[in-house]
């Protein structure tokens, strides 16, 4: 009796928290449509993403070495805090009050890219507001095109920050995102899976 206590307790305490935070891995969230058709060889592929402290630029910068895609640093004009918690202020303060920092520099040529990642760390639970200022800036236009969300976490709502990626880019195709916690995943097999890249390589 006391063992099936245990058991359930357990199950009540380790359930919820796998829930959350998943494996190290891609994954299928709802708002994402699931296209894995090849792509367009002559398709031009940009990689613009948001890192604070390097994690995610790695894996840009992994995606970029395997698609030939153009990588772009998405900063904004204010840089943030380079200590954690301060950052973190910030950062709270930017997504609570729905803040868009300004942007750095922008795209000159979007209109000539087909295929789009677009990547960020998870901060508070979702995208960083940078994230918000570049999919949300008047001088782009997504639509039609293919986005492809990425990002980089230590824990929790990895699914909530691809979705909201989606979910900023309504007009947009989108194939299956990946979230990881660690710098050095290999995205070969996922870019694999939704046919960016060949699955001989
Ligand atoms: C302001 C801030 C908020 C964060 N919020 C979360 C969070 O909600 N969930 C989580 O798992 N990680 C969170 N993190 C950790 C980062 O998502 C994680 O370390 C990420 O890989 C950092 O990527 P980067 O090195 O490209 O900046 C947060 C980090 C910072 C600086």
């Amino acid at each position: 009796m006391k063992n099936l206590l245990l058991t359930l307790f357990l199950m009540l305490i380790i359930f919820p928290m796998s829930a959350c935070t998943g494996d190290d891995d891609n994954l299928q969230t709802e708002e994402e449509q699931t296209e894995t058709d090849p792509i367009d060889p002559n398709s031009k592929i940009l990689i613009a993403y948001f890192s604070w402290g390097g994690t995610t630029q790695q894996i840009a910068e992994n995606i970029s070495t395997l698609t030939g895609g153009t990588l772009f640093r998405i900063e904004t004009v204010n840089p943030y805090p380079t200590e954690y918690t301060p950052c973190t202020v910030v950062a709270k303060e930017e997504r609570d009050n729905g803040i868009h920092p300004e942007l750095k520099s922008v795209v000159e040529n979007m209109a000539e890219y087909d295929i789009i990642f677009v990547g960020c760390p998870v901060w508070w639970h979702t995208a960083p507001m940078a994230i918000w200022s570049f999919l949300e800036s008047e001088g782009y236009d997504f639509s039609g095109k293919t986005i492809i969300p990425f990002c980089t976490y230590q824990a929790t709502y990895r699914d909530e920050t691809l979705a909201k990626i989606v979910e900023l880019t309504p007009n947009s195709k989108h194939r299956k995102g990946f979230g990881t916690t660690d710098r050095n995943s290999d995205v070969a097999p996922w870019l694999k899976e939704i046919g960016i890249i060949n699955s001989q390589k």
